[in-house]
Parts: structure tokens; C-alpha cells; sequence
């Protein structure tokens, strides 16, 4: 079954991306190296390159190749943050961000438990895994609340373009069936 297009949470409401999120996400986290650290891309400086990430969101839901979604505050339509899952034959991956005045909510948690409760329930889905940088565990905790185990350290795994070019280690983490 393909994911939803949507879905809810206690606090959160997560959609398909729109063309038009670049420019909230441009003021929201995605000019800030804080944010970015941690993740495969380095902050943005103009909106042109950000309006082509989400075509290629877009179009990602439309392949199935992977499955972005906004997250906004409940009652709002305004995303803060966002989270994808890739499904992989029999696995599915997470990624997150949020943008830094929302952090220490327990919002990503939220939503990444929503998405770890929804692949496990597909019968056809037996691991859920996400990692995160050795260094990053504030991510760690939110793989924890989620729900996962952590598994070991995947060495040379990730580059965080932000920090340097060299692949760092990370720590993976995973829940099954
Ligand atoms: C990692 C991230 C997604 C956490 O999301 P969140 O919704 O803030 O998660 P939580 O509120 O559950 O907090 C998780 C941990 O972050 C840490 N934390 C809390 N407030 C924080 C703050 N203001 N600043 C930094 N870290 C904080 C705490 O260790 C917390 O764990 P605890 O609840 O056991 O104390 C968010 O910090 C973020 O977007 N970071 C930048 C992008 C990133 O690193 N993404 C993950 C890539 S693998």
C-alpha cells in the first residue's frame, strides 16, 4: 500500500510538499548551519536551488522513488519541519529536520513514531532504520523515542558537507518485525 499523503499526529499535521514551501522553508531552517550540520546539505543562500529540491520532492512522490512530507503545527498550513521515508523492498529509512525554535518539543518524535508504526503495520515491511551522526544525539534520542534500538556504528557512512567532505561515522538505528 502506498503511505498516506497525509496524516496527523498529537500536534502535528504533515502533507505532501508544494512548490510554494520553499520560501516558509527558506526563512524557517534552511539558510541555518545549525540546522544543516548534521544533514547532506549545506545551507541554502538563494531560493532558486530550494524551489528545485521541492520539483524533486514533487516529483519523488509521483515515482514513488521516496515519500517527503511538510510537517506544520496542527491548525496551521505552515511547514517547520519535514521528514521522508524511503521503502526499500522490505525496509523502510527515515530522515528529519525541524527548524531550531520547535526543537526539544518531542514534535519529531511524533511523527517519525507515526511513520515507524505505519511501515510495520504493511505486511510486506519488516525493519524500519534511521542514522545519525556520532556526533548528533539529539537524533539518537529521537530514533529512541521512536520507538528504535540502536544497532552499532556504520564507519564512513555519511558526509555532512557542513562540517567537511570526509565520510563520518554514524550510528544506526532500527525496529523490526
Ligand atoms: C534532531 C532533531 C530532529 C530533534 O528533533 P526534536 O523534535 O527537537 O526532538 P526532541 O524534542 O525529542 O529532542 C531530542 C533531543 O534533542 C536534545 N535537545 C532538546 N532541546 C534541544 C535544543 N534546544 N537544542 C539542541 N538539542 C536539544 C535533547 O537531547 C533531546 O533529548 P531529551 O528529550 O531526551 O532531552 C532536531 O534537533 C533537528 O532538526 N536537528 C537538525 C537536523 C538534524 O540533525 N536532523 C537529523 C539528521 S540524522
Amino acid at each position: 500500500m502506498p503511505p498516506p499523503k497525509q496524516f496527523e499526529t498529537t500536534r502535528l499535521f504533515a502533507r505532501i510538499p508544494r512548490l510554494a514551501d520553499a520560501e516558509p522553508v527558506f526563512e524557517a531552517y534552511a539558510q541555518d548551519s545549525e540546522v544543516t550540520r548534521y544533514l547532506i546539505w549545506q545551507p541554502y543562500t538563494e531560493i532558486e536551488p530550494l524551489r528545485d529540491f521541492f520539483l524533486n520532492c514533487i516529483r519523488s512522490w509521483a515515482t514513488n522513488a521516496s515519500f517527503p512530507y511538510m510537517l506544520c503545527l496542527k491548525g496551521t498550513d505552515v511547514p517547520i519541519g519535514s521528514i521522508h521515508m524511503n521503502i526499500d523492498n522490505f525496509s523502510a529509512g527515515f530522515g528529519y529536520v525541524l527548524a531550531k525554535p520547535y526543537w526539544g518539543q518531542g514534535l519529531i518524535p511524533e511523527a517519525l513514531s507515526y511513520l515507524v508504526e505505519w511501515a510495520l503495520a504493511q505486511p510486506e515491511i519488516y525493519r524500519t532504520w534511521a542514522f545519525c551522526d556520532v556526533e548528533n544525539p539529539a537524533s539518537a534520542r529521537v530514533m529512541e523515542k521512536a520507538g528504535m534500538t540502536r544497532e552499532g556504528i556504520l564507519r564512513r557512512w555519511h558526509i555532512c558537507p557542513t562540517i567537511s567532505e570526509e565520510p563520518r561515522d554514524c550510528f544506526v538505528f532500527s525496529k523490526i518485525k
